[in-house]
């Protein structure tokens, strides 16, 4: 099948699911279209691919699912019989049922999953877990993925006969009550926005920064990260509980899974 266009449609907060996508995308041979759901959209865009498209969906892994944000997003996605690959990166503690999941989505709205990934990466609340991955190794290991997915687009002509296994469970998992919500310091913010602006869940408002929605807010410390001025952060006692904890559970040597 003469392919059309690469669709890349991501949700990546902190940026490290950006960088493997970005990789990937680099070693197919399609002109690419990005859809990034990081970046807050009041209306949830409309997204129809084509069956000569080929799309790639790249998540962070949350508690062992896909973002609840991103799955809304997704309802609005819809493909014919579209040929996709999936990415997940997860900070070396488990993927759990995030892979079958976002396998489930897409296929229940009209896309033929012909690959799969999961990718350890840098661990978004505490970054010395997996600190700095994707590294050179890994980045290797996720270009090969590309160019395996780019082989097999020129080669298959239809894709029917693929089918590709993920580990994970149904039902999937609970999701997670406990997260870190972040803070602003009233002392030390000086109302800049640049937070309210970069918040994937518009849950930080433009009038004043300084107050969070705590009940749109997904944790995902995109705020603490941006903040010139480190006047937004966590609770320092609940952040070492839960790196406590995450240090016991997580790998930082981790290896990729591809499923193909
Ligand atoms: C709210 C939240 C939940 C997370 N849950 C998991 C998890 O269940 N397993 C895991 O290994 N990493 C988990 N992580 C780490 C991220 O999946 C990982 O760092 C990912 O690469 C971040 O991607 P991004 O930089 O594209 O946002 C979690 C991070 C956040 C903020």
């Amino acid at each position: 099948m003469k392919m059309n266009e690469l669709k890349l449609v991501y949700f990546s907060p902190t940026g490290r699911t950006r960088k493997v996508i970005m990789e990937v995308a680099r070693n197919i041979d399609l002109k690419s279209v990005s859809h990034d759901f990081s970046v807050y959209k009041e209306k949830k865009p409309v997204l129809k691919f084509a069956e000569n498209d080929f799309v790639l969906f790249g998540i962070p892994v949350y508690g062992g699912r896909v973002p609840a944000l991103f799955a809304q997003y997704l309802q609005n996605v819809t493909g014919k019989n579209t040929p996709a690959a999936l990415i997940a990166t997860y900070g070396c503690r488990e993927y759990e049922d995030a892979l079958i999941e976002l396998k489930d989505l897409v296929e229940n709205n009209g896309f033929k999953v012909i690959g799969a990934a999961a990718f350890p990466a840098e661990h978004s609340i505490v970054e010395t877990i997996g600190a700095r991955r994707p590294n050179k190794a890994d980045m290797k290991v996720i270009a090969e993925y590309g160019v395996n997915l780019n082989r097999r687009l020129k080669k298959e002509d239809n894709f029917d006969n693929i089918d590709i296994h993920v580990p994970g469970n149904r039902p999937y998992r609970k999701y997670s009550k406990n997260m870190l919500f972040p803070k602003a310091d009233v002392n030390s913010c000086t109302e800049c926005k640049a937070c309210a602006r970069s918040c994937p869940a518009g849950a930080i408002s433009i009038k004043d920064p300084k107050t969070t929605d705590h009940k749109k807010c997904i944790g995902c410390l995109k705020c603490v990260r941006i903040c010139k001025q480190n006047a937004r952060s966590v609770n320092s006692l609940k952040y070492r509980i839960a790196e406590g904890k995450l240090k016991k559970v997580c790998q930082s040597d981790k290896a990729a899974e591809i499923f193909l």
